[in-house]
């Protein structure tokens, strides 16, 4: 297993270019399954999720090209596609129950493997599964697989406890091809939904309230492939504007939509931070230590859980205390054991931590424990002394596409070395 070795103490300064979101291509890939033919996305992240779903469809019989240097991926969907997606691959990437919705709504029937639990909480499919009840399946829990049938799916209203995003998204592809018209209510607000809902719109689907919490559909009986640009991903885009902030640095975010990423932009201009606008994108500059400032994530609009672990590194060496509130995901803060390994001064008390900023971090060996705490750690890394190690950076490799790359390109000492070879046993 790989690892990064970073030497604190460069200046991140330059441009960098954001691509697609992971966490819009997946489902947008997923969404395909709705109608046989050729759909066509670019603007798709060289990531190795991309590569976990697009083998999960070739397990349903599609067709998958992925072509890199284009960042494009074409996908094949067969008039009648498999409808198993086995444990190997939910273990593997537990976004694979997006298929859920689709297949049951285009197949009549679904068999996804149950995700366990991982690094992140407890994450449950309790409004996944209520949803599709309500719209007229039967849910089955048989040998480690979640068995969802109906002929045909029948509009319903639904409301969401949380707005999930991942329920907002398998109940949103149910009901595209449901029998009559559906309300999901107490939805998920999240760019990626409302890329999800244009894409959807664009295949023939009738939907109403993108980006609001009220998402009206009206089913239609069938819908046509397409081609589709994924949606910036914003919390790529968050990663390099903290780390602008964090090492005093100038970097212009290229590719990126400020407008959502308007509070954690709001945020950093509170540590002190000059924010600017740029055609395509935004620009962060940093000249002086950055002041503290507490942070509570939401769901969209609110602060992006997926940003929490890269602000409280930032928050570790800032000036004065902040507190931190996690309010999506309970196993959130497992990462910041790894973090206190480097010399940061965190007490953490249920979903909130309190972070007494230092003037600096001191380099030591720690482990990514899912993507955005390994992007954590990398940023961590760049302002302590010496060299920190971050190892299984298999999980950082997940959601960025080359973070080695453009991290050097902005003069940060970062590279990948590959890990021990451990011996058998
Ligand atoms: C997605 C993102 C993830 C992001 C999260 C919140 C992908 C691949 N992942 O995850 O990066 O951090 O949104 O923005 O897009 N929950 C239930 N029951 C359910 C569904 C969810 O209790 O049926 C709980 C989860 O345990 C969690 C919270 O709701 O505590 C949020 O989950 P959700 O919004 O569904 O996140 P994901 O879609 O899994």
């Amino acid at each position: 297993m790989d690892r990064f070795r970073v030497v604190g103490g460069a200046r991140l300064v330059g441009d960098v270019s954001v691509v697609g979101a992971k966490n819009s291509v997946l489902k947008l890939m997923a969404a395909a399954l709705l109608t046989s033919g050729t759909t066509v996305l670019t603007n798709v992240p060289r990531i190795i999720d991309v590569s976990i779903m697009a083998e999960v469809l070739r397990r349903l019989d599609c067709a998958v090209d992925i072509d890199d240097a284009a960042g494009t991926v074409r996908i094949d969907v067969p008039a009648m596609p498999r409808h198993e997606t086995d444990y190997d691959m939910v273990r593997r990437m537990r976004a694979s129950i997006a298929v859920l919705g689709p297949l049951v709504a285009r197949c009549g029937q679904a068999r996804v493997a149950l995700p366990g639990g991982d690094n992140i909480g407890s994450r449950g499919l309790d409004m996944h599964i209520a949803g599709l009840a309500r719209m007229g399946a039967t849910i089955d829990s048989e040998h480690g697989y979640l068995v969802a049938r109906a002929d045909r799916l029948r509009g319903a209203t639904v409301w969401l406890d949380f707005p999930s995003v991942g329920a907002t998204e398998n109940l949103l592809m149910a009901a595209v091809l449901a029998d009559g018209s559906s309300v999901i209510d107490n939805a998920a607000r999240e760019p990626e939904i409302v890329d999800l809902c244009q894409f959807l719109g664009q295949m023939g689907a009738k939907i109403d309230g993108a980006g609001s919490s009220t998402l009206e559909i009206q089913g239609v009986s069938e819908l046509t492939p397409t081609r589709h640009t994924t949606v910036p991903d914003r919390i790529v885009a968050g990663t390099f504007a903290i780390a602008a902030v964090l090492t005093r640095g100038d970097i212009v975010v290229r590719g990126a939509r400020a407008e959502h990423l308007e509070l954690p932009l709001d945020k950093l201009a509170q540590t002190g931070a000059e924010i600017e606008l740029v055609p395509d994108g935004f620009r962060v500059r940093m000249t002086r230590r950055p002041r503290s400032v507490d942070v509570v994530t939401l769901p969209y609009p609110g602060f992006p859980t997926d940003l929490q672990p890269q602000v409280i590194a930032l928050a570790a060496i800032s000036d004065g205390a902040a507190m931190v509130t996690e309010n999506v995901f309970e196993g959130r803060f497992r990462f910041i054991n790894e973090l206190i390994r480097l010399g940061a001064d965190i007490r953490t008390d249920g979903h909130h931590a309190v972070i007494r900023g230092r003037t600096g971090l001191s380099g030591a060996p720690v482990q990514a424990t899912d993507v955005r705490a390994g992007a954590g750690l990398v940023l961590a890394g760049l302002v302590a002394d010496g060299a920190t190690e971050v190892h299984d950076v298999f999980h950082i490799d997940r959601g960025y596409e080359d973070l080695v790359g453009q991290l050097c390109s902005l003069g940060a000492d970062v590279r990948r070395e590959p890990g021990p070879i451990l011996p058998p046993g």
